[in-house]
């Protein structure tokens, strides 16, 4: 059975909906392992849950690239085939995203290439956008710029606050990873020189759903 690692840096709601999906078989994998740079993360907990081994590396480890090497290190004992995001907030060192090109995947909470890092709810709310979403893309060296394999649109109506905004993004999080990372597992996606193919079909600019 392939293996899945999962990093974290907080709630792990998206972590529990790839535990779930993982043990009604939506994936086809096992979680070998839940890291996390937060050592208070909640997401922890739910891996504890699942019986899955945690491995913490707190934020203050010495600098980014030792940081990075160490978790490659402790990553590498688990022979991840895939390399999961989900939440993960710290920027990989491209010493570790070139070691795992084409094996790492991460889920961003905006319709990328809009609002790349930090606060997109906010910025999408004080923009006045009618629509937001989240993009699920293959990480590289560019932050939050990676070739884009499946997005999800949500509305933003007028009355929404932050919080609306959030868990309605969240739930279409919980139902477009589970299914990108089975696909991924089941060898039905690959990238090729920075495009994403699906059963071999080259998927648009914005992925498998696109709307634009
Ligand atoms: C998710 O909404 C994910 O898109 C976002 O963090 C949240 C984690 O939620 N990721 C990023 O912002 C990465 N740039 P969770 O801990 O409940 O899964």
């Amino acid at each position: 059975m392939k293996k899945i690692v999962v990093l974290i840096s907080g709630d792990g709601s998206n972590l529990q909906a790839i535990i779930n999906a993982c043990k009604k078989q939506k994936i086809f994998a096992k979680i070998s392992a839940v890291f996390s740079d937060n050592p208070s993360a909640y997401g922890l907990k739910l891996a504890q849950k699942a019986s899955i081994p945690i491995i913490i590396i707190p934020k203050t480890y010495i600098d980014k690239y030792s940081y990075d090497i160490f978790l490659m290190m402790k990553l590498d004992k688990y022979q991840p085939d895939l390399i999961v995001l989900a939440g993960y907030m710290r920027i990989l060192t491209p010493y570790f995203v070139n070691n795992y090109l084409g094996k790492i995947i991460n889920i961003h909470p905006s319709l990328l290439p809009k609002y790349p890092g930090l606060n997109t709810h906010q910025k999408a709310l004080l923009n006045g956008d009618e629509e937001h979403g989240t993009s699920i893309h293959f990480v590289t060296n560019q932050l939050d710029s990676g070739p884009i394999i499946l997005q999800s649109k949500v509305p933003i109506f007028p009355n929404d606050k932050i919080q609306d905004i959030i868990t309605r993004v969240k739930t279409q999080e919980h139902i477009i990873y589970p299914l990108v990372i089975n696909w991924f597992i089941k060898d039905r996606l690959t990238i090729i020189n920075n495009l994403v193919f699906l059963d071999g079909c080259k998927l648009p600019k914005y992925g498998y759903l696109n709307n634009k």
